[in-house]
């Protein structure tokens, strides 16, 4: 059950002439779709609509989509089908999100029954498209593209979880990679300004949040409209708002990573000791035919600032292996960066051709066979690396934030600053509540995890 941050949507109760307007939403893909997904709730439960746990009870099934990688895509298209026999029981169906944009009005094609077909650069005409959907209407879009200079602000935004919760800082992409869909996607990069941002993270202070996730796709080339934050500044800014105990990030593109962020997360103790920054690839001649605008040794650099802080901090990565014509000898490159860099968590995908990039132009030349080999090489030397990186903590005393318990083990589960999962006892009956900060003494380690004893 979602938990609301603004008091009025929890108390303005649906009229009866909204009682059976129903809606259910499943989300697929990254941090920013579900966050998305909670503006998107917030806005539908301040119009009147009342969230449901399944399709069966829904008036309005919607699916917020994610076309990363074709896998990806292709769910949607198959949970449409799963279940198109409800349009007979009158229910409307939405499509939203990343392949709402990139297909369009062809969704109408495949699957007619759709009647909404939304793009996240236009969500902020939500409101006037379900009453248009009310309505009647059969085929209403919301398809924004690269035009649109607004953002998605909204103070209406059911968060998913009382402790920790995201802001949007920056939205879009202007760095078109070759094999990626997001610049066509999600649009321009569009900024907020400081000043909003700066609200919303008091407001969740105010209601309780201890934890805010910068997000963005590309969030370290936020740039403040009204100029008076860079995005280090920004970052120290929420990091000193009484109350929040810890900030993340993500995702930083290398071309944007300034060393102003690792002395930030030096000087400010709330900004948690982590930077996710990925890589793609270990060789430069791979990056040049990504359009990464970053050589091997460039990106090594910013590792090197990262590494030369005066806190631990952690760094987790993205790889794409068997990008169109990767040799074997450019993937060893890949590997062996993982040894130099020594990360502490790698997200690998197979190269996926995606409709629109640079890349759908280039021959999809290594098989899916060698693309399989070369990922599974990758994640078991990733495995060993994190044997190593992981094991370092044992004997360490480290502030977890408690996440949940695992009844069946006696445990609770907590996150380190570094974002590594703590399981731990703490020999009392009762067992802490989840937001709740306890220190932890580490006294074992498994690659991608780590056990503990709650200290006194
Ligand atoms: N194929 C495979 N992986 C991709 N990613 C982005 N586009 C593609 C693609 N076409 C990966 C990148 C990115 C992560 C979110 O998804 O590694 O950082
Ligand atoms: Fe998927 Fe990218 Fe869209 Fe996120 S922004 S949902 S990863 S396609």
């Amino acid at each position: 059950m979602a938990d609301f941050e603004i008091s009025d949507v929890l108390q303005s109760k649906p009229d009866a002439a909204h009682a059976s307007k129903t809606f259910y939403l499943e989300t697929f893909g990254c941090q920013m779709n579900v966050h998305d997904s909670e503006k998107v709730i917030g806005t539908l439960t301040q119009q009147g609509y009342h969230q449901v746990d399944t399709e069966e009870a829904a008036d309005l099934i919607l699916y917020n989509t994610c076309s990363i990688r074709d896998k990806a895509e292709q769910k949607v298209f198959n949970r449409l089908n799963d279940y198109k026999k409800l349009v007979k029981q009158g229910k409307r169906f939405g499509v939203l999100g990343c392949v709402a944009q990139q297909e369009g009005e062809q969704i109408f094609e495949r699957a007619p029954y759709v009647s909404l077909v939304s793009g996240s650069a236009s969500y902020r005409k939500l409101p006037e498209m379900l009453v248009r959907l009310e309505l009647g209407e059969k085929r209403i879009t919301g398809l924004d593209d690269r035009q649109t200079e607004e953002t998605f602000e909204t103070e209406f935004t059911a968060r998913s979880n009382q402790h920790r919760g995201y802001i949007t800082i920056i939205e879009g992409c202007d760095k078109f990679c070759a094999y990626c869909v997001v610049p066509y996607t999600r649009g321009k990069e569009r900024s907020r300004t400081s000043t909003s941002v700066l609200a919303e993270a008091q407001r969740m202070a105010d209601s309780g949040y201890t934890e805010i996730q910068l997000l963005g796709q590309n969030v370290n080339s936020y740039r403040d409209t009204e100029g008076k934050k860079s995005f280090a500044e920004l970052l120290a800014a929420v990091g000193e708002i009484p109350g929040i105990r810890r900030v993340r990030f993500t995702t930083s593109h290398p071309r944007d990573f300034t060393r102003d962020i690792v002395e930030a997360i030096d000087a400010v103790p709330t900004l948690c000791d982590h930077v996710h920054l990925p890589v793609q690839s270990g060789s430069s001649d791979v990056l040049h035919m990504m359009q990464r605008e970053y050589t091997r040794d460039w990106y090594l650099e910013r590792i090197s600032w990262i590494k030369a802080a005066k806190r631990k901090i952690s760094m987790t990565t993205d790889i794409i292996v068997g990008f169109p014509g990767e040799t074997p000898a450019d993937f060893e490159q890949t590997v062996t960066l993982l040894h130099e860099v020594q990360y502490d968590g790698v997200f690998a995908f197979k190269y996926s051709p995606r409709p629109n990039t640079p890349a759908i132009t280039m021959p999809d030349s290594i098989s899916d066979e060698v693309k399989s080999q070369r990922l599974q090489i990758l994640l078991e030397r990733q495995r060993e690396i994190q044997r190593f990186t992981y094991e370092k903590h044992v004997g360490e005393v480290l502030e977890v934030m408690v996440e949940g318990h695992n009844q069946a083990r006696g445990q609770v589960i907590g996150r380190t600053s570094q974002n590594k999962t703590l399981n731990f006892t703490t020999g009392q009956p009762i067992l802490p509540a989840g937001g709740s900060y306890l220190p932890v003494r580490v006294t074992k380690s498994f690659p991608n995890s780590l056990v503990g004893e709650s200290v006194a």
